[in-house]
């Protein structure tokens, strides 16, 4: 807390100091070199206290302003370090105000991860780059959360026009407390991999078995599918028997001599949040 406190103090104090140094330009140079000793240390990096995208270089007591890409803001979690970031993690409840957006197709700004313009489309976003743009789709049953940058329950995200009613056109059945309390499951009626969870009774969360199995609405679980009569046809001309019996009988892997893998990590959004069921 006292860190905190100390920190938006010192902010404060950049930013008079850049609003006086801006001042005194005009003026002498002694008078400059007055305004420019209130770097709060002599090196290191300070962000603006009114402006999430601007912040300030200090090197040995020389004060410079700098601004982060479009759509990225100061990270001022060290002033070790100059970075930029997507706003997601960084407060700037403080610092609100930003540099003049400079938009292009489906990019409301440079960089970031935009929501789709049309309204009822929930499950589609934009990746920006340089004001280049990727639409990305969120995994089945999510949708794009506007306030993480990420794909999230949709009960979660809170989008107008992409609550959990209007994304699945499913609604929990009215139920008991006793039975709300256990988050109850029921059957996808229009696809045998699926099923919704209705969070304390009400809010459905869609979800899916893993490939082979289909939702066995009287067990309450995913199951193999030739264990539910209802389903039993569910794969029929996606997947043959022999499939099916490798899917459930997977064949013990070889063991490979061990090798650094070659593969990039994968980026970290959006998030593939999928829940499987094993039996
Ligand atoms: C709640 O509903 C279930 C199933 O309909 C029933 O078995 C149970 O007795 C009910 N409990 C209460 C407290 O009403």
């Amino acid at each position: 807390m006292t860190r905190l406190n100390i920190t938006i103090l010192l902010l404060l104090t950049i930013g008079l100091a850049a609003a006086a140094r801006k001042h005194q330009k005009q003026e002498s140079r002694d008078e400059e070199y007055e305004a420019t000793d209130q770097c709060p240390e002599k090196y290191g990096f300070f962000a603006d206290a009114e402006q999430c995208d601007k912040y300030y270089e200090c090197n040995d007591g020389q004060i410079t302003e700098k601004l982060c890409p479009d759509g990225m803001v100061f990270n001022d979690y060290s002033s070790e370090y100059e970075k930029c970031d997507l706003p997601f993690n960084i407060d700037c409840t403080s610092r609100p105000k930003l540099q003049e957006p400079q938009p292009s197709q489906h990019c409301p700004r440079k960089h970031g991860y935009f929501a789709h313009e049309e309204p009822h489309i929930c499950d589609k976003f934009y990746y920006c780059v340089d004001g280049k743009y990727n639409m990305i789709t969120c995994p089945n049953g999510l949708v794009y959360n506007d306030k993480a940058g990420i794909c999230s329950w949709p009960d979660e995200a809170k989008k107008k026009g992409c609550s959990s009613e209007e994304v699945f056109q499913f609604e929990c059945p009215k139920v008991n407390e006793t039975v709300a309390a256990t988050h109850p499951r029921y059957a996808d009626p229009d696809d045998c991999q699926y099923f919704y969870v209705c969070i304390n009774g009400d809010t459905p969360r869609r979800s899916g078995c893993k490939l082979g199995q289909v939702f066995d609405d009287v067990g309450k679980k995913c199951d193999w599918v030739r264990n539910v009569p209802e389903c039993a046809d569910w794969y029929k001309g996606r997947l043959t028997d022999e499939q099916l019996k490798e899917l459930e009988n997977p064949p013990t892997p070889k063991p490979r001599p061990t090798k650094v893998s070659r593969r990039k990590p994968r980026p970290p959004r959006p998030t593939q949040v999928e829940e499987e069921e094993e039996k």
